[in-house]
């Protein structure tokens, strides 16, 4: 597999084509790295990535606060040492990408407080606050402390440094006439607008010597409008290669289009090979891939297709650590796959430290192991969702006698609703990788089994758990019970069809995921909400919401808010608006109001046998909380 051959960017030996992709994590008070980031990296350097690229470090605070790491004083230096020596012992190689800094996309604490950019534009996160441009003597300043940032790494026992130079951060807005109006040395054609860049290289040569790797993320198409096209981004590519670059780390999109960059599930895998191949025809240094990559199968294709030099994983990384070790055992059917929620990036934007909603122990490699259970224990489990999967599975795992009891007929639960539509095949094949672990795990499955609470009284259980998900809301709407009324969740999941004409109530998650996929075949959509805005009650990362509006936006659906469904007759669906009565005929009526916990198995076995309940059971929830509440509860029997 060309995966698994080795691999060079300039003097750099790599034992394989596989990087996992710089990601910033939480660090010490000063920016240090934090000895659980340095365990969490050293645990894909075990997993069998050739280079751990880092997240960014800010080669300097003076002109913006921090970020993400800070690479400058003595203790940031030790710890990375320490990360490097890690990463080293385990025959992994460690590049550490420097930034200086993000410019009109910081997130300033003080929102009236203007952020330092390229030029008079407006902050990203807060419209009408415009930035301040960085004068002369600020961008020589910072790039000198690039070449220090360079020199601190290489020291440190790095093996290659990377420049953060894509995405629409600042080393990026400088590049791109559509935030950059400069009229000095800094703004104007292309080569004037990468000056900064280039100047940082230069400097980072500099201090590192011409034997040291230096690679350059960067943007050649932004795919928005007024940002690069390609060809601009093509020629920066050459200029890059011509000022002595080793290698171009390739990216795609900015916040603007923030799910080009960061893919949500909504995106086609891969995302970004298209481009990353694009420059590989312009440049003779290695080209590096990232976007959707995780299946094995697609990523050995990229490489073979000539598409680029390494393939890198950032989400995958998060998911799998063992990634790589896993192909290399012919194991990829046991690699856990990436849904696409962006709960890793949600956590750290709401101040927290990373998580994964599949893998409980990203980030908390050494505080979640899973030991060999103290006594012989017996634990029944109701529901084959994901939280009684990922309970049955890990408690499986520590010795524990599981059964598993489904009253469906396959193991998935609500996952194949939730990975219904074609645009959410992620999610599906979550479903069949956590269907196949739990049948691979010593779990006994019972499936069309729907026990009372007689039945598992009788069964002498040591833990019962209820999984057992929640009901389809159906409110109390004259002709609910009628012909042409479907629930979502039976549409999704393909028990029920759609006529040509499609009327959904309820424009949440699912009524709007709902109506994508009926747009995709019928010949009207329309969505009625109660409250004023669609979505309302759903909250994404930023780059799945507007992947997910992108998506509604062309499907063509019609969205009335505000608006209370009165009646679901025989020929049309009729609401109230601002005290006016409409009717729309349809051929279907989808209910998408909401979910109720299905829980009623509780109360007969509370007291009588230790009982607990797990994930949409308690509160309908996501993914991410049923598989978590199922894995610590298994850990704690
Ligand atoms: C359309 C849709 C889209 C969604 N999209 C997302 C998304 O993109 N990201 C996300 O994070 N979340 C999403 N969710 C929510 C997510 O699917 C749920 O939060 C998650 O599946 C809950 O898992 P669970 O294991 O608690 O329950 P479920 O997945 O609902 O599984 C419960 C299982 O219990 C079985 N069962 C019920 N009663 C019994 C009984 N008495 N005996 C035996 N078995 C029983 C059921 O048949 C079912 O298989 C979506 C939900 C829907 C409906
Ligand atoms: C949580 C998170 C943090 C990220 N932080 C960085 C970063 O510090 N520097 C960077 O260059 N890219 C960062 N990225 C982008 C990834 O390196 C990568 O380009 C992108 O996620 C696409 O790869 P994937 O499809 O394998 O996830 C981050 C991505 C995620 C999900
Ligand atoms: S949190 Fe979600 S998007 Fe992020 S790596 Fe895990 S599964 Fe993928």
């Amino acid at each position: 597999m060309k995966l698994l051959e080795p691999g060079r960017i300039g003097k750099m030996a790599l034992k394989n084509r596989v990087f996992m992709a710089p990601m910033g994590t939480t660090t010490e008070e000063d920016g240090s790295f934090h000895d659980r980031s340095i365990r969490y990296l050293e645990e894909r350097a075990i997993g069998g990535f050739g280079l751990i690229i880092t997240g960014a470090n800010q080669v300097s605070t003076d002109y913006e606060q921090k970020a993400c790491n800070i690479l400058g004083s003595v203790r940031s230096v030790q710890q990375l040492n320490w990360l490097a020596r890690r990463i080293h012992a385990n025959d992994a190689k460690l590049c550490v990408q420097l930034t200086v800094g993000l410019g009109r996309m910081q997130l300033p604490f003080a929102a009236e407080v203007a952020p330092l950019a390229a030029s008079e534009v407006e902050s990203y996160w807060f419209p009408g606050l415009m930035c301040k441009p960085l004068s002369v003597e600020q961008i020589q300043d910072l790039v000198v402390k690039m070449g220090a940032g360079a020199a601190a790494a290489k020291a440190a026992g790095a093996d290659a440094v990377e420049v953060h130079g894509y995405g629409g951060y600042l080393l990026d807005q400088f590049c791109s006439t559509l935030w950059n109006t400069r009229t000095d040395e800094y703004g104007g054609d292309l080569r004037a607008r990468m000056k900064f860049g280039l100047d940082c290289v230069t400097a980072m040569r500099e201090a590192v010597g011409p034997d040291f790797p230096i690679l350059y993320k960067f943007t050649p198409y932004h795919g928005v409008p007024g940002g690069r096209e390609l060809e601009e981004g093509l020629e920066m590519a050459r200029i890059l290669e011509e000022a002595g670059v080793d290698a171009l780390h390739v990216d795609m999109g900015c916040y603007e289009a923030w799910y080009k960059a960061i893919p949500t599930v909504y995106q086609h895998a891969p995302s970004q090979a298209w481009l990353a191949a694009e420059v590989r025809k312009v440049v003779s240094i290695p080209v590096l891939a990232v976007g959707k990559l995780n299946d094995p199968n697609i990523a050995e294709r990229v490489l073979q297709e000539g598409k680029a030099d390494f393939i890198g994983l950032a989400h995958g990384a998060l998911t799998e650590p063992h990634w790589v070790n896993k192909v290399q055992r012919g194991e990829a059917y046991d690699i856990v796959p990436c849904i696409g929620c962006n709960e890793c990036l949600f956590a750290g934007f709401k101040g927290g430290h990373y998580q994964c909603a599949v893998n409980p122990q990203c980030y908390a490699e050494d505080f979640f192991p899973v030991t060999p259970a103290t006594a012989p224990k017996r634990a029944l489990v109701l529901g084959g969702g994901p939280g009684g999967m990922e309970f049955a599975i890990t408690a499986a795992e520590r010795g524990v006698e599981v059964e598993l009891w489904e009253k469906g007929a396959r193991l998935g639960g609500t996952l194949w609703a939730a990975g219904g539509p074609s645009f959410k095949s992620d999610v599906a094949d979550y479903a069949t990788y956590l269907t196949n672990k739990t049948f691979r795990s010593h779990v006994t499955v019972r499936t069309m089994k729907d026990g009372t609470a007689e039945e598992i009284l009788a069964g002498g259980w040591d833990k019962v758990v209820l999984a057992t998900g929640a009901h389809h809301a159906m409110p109390p709407i004259p002709g609910i019970d009628g012909p042409k009324v479907v629930t979502a969740g039976d549409l999704l999941t393909g028990r029920a069809e759609h006529g040509a004409r499609v009327v959904i109530i309820g424009a949440g998650l699912v009524g709007c995921e709902t109506a994508a996929m009926c747009a995709q075949r019928a010949d009207s959509v329309t969505v009625i909400e109660t409250l004023p805005k669609i979505l309302m009650s759903v909250e994404h990362c930023r780059n799945n919401e507007l992947a997910l509006a992108q998506l509604l936006e062309d499907s063509q659906i019609a969205f009335i808010t505000d608006a209370r469904v009165t009646d679901l007759g025989e020929e049309a669906v009729t609401y109230l608006k601002d005290g006016q009565t409409t009717s729309i005929e349809a051929d279907t009526y989808v209910i998408a109001a909401g979910y109720t916990p299905n829980d009623g198995l509780y109360e007969q076995l509370a007291g009588r046998v230790d009982v607990s309940v797990i994930g949409d059971a308690v509160k309908p929830d996501s993914i991410l909380k049923a598989v978590h509440q199922g894995f610590h509860l298994a850990r704690s029997l």
